[in-house]
């Protein structure tokens, strides 16, 4: 509950505070009526001799809005643990999942939009392959001002090579420095 009311962790997303108990429940009960598909986002948790010990809950990701016979979804995430943004956990999380999308349940495509100040939102999605395919002009209302908000997809042929060098080498993609570049020019308007 206190990580959904933080300010620094809502401000990307749609869902603003209060968020009430009440409203936690009915969220739920809505996303398990429509049948999508949300997994938690766990932290390893070790001893001083690295010994996983146990698992910690940062937050969650999510396929939403499944469509049929279209084959594609929306995605989603929410790291509720502001200490955990930036160090790459997003980016697994959104690899794992877009595993799922993929390989296990067979979509085409899986699509997401974000509010174009957030960096970490927009940057995790470019590394992991999405492209970006549009952009709704003054779309949101944050903190006193209308903002755009950025469309983004990504086909599974475009993963799977991302995907394989995962694989190959455990490291996450990152950015390249153009896309880095990029980013940093379109939030640092905000
Ligand atoms: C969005 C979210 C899931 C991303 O996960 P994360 O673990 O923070 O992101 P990652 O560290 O995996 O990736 C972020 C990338 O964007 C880059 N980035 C972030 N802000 C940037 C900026 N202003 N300019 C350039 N690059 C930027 C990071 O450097 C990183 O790329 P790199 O690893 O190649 O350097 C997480 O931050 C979160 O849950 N935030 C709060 C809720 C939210 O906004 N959800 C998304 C709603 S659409």
């Amino acid at each position: 509950m206190s990580g959904v009311n933080n300010p620094e962790v809502t401000r990307g997303v749609v869902l603003q505070p209060p968020v009430t108990l009440e409203t936690e429940f009915a969220w739920y009960e809505n996303i398990s009526k429509r049948g999508n598909l949300i997994f938690a986002i766990l932290l390893h948790q070790k001893d001083s001799a690295g010994i996983v010990t146990g698992y910690r809950y940062i937050g969650h990701t999510g396929l939403h809005d499944l469509t049929w016979p279209g084959g594609y979804c929306e995605s989603g995430s929410l790291i509720i643990d502001p200490t955990c943004f930036g160090k790459g956990y997003g980016t697994e999380a959104k690899l794992l999942l877009l595993y799922e999308a993929f390989r296990v349940r067979g979509f085409r495509k899986v699509c997401s939009r974000v509010k174009a100040f957030n960096g970490n939102s927009w940057g995790h999605l470019l590394a992991c392959g999405f492209k970006q395919v549009g952009r709704h002009k003054s779309h949101h209302f944050d903190n006193g001002n209308f903002v755009d908000s950025i469309s983004l997809e990504i086909f599974r042929e475009d993963w799977e090579p991302i995907w394989a060098n995962y694989q190959k080498t455990k490291s996450l993609p990152r950015l390249t420095d153009e896309q880095h570049a990029q980013l940093e020019k379109e939030t640092s308007i905000f």
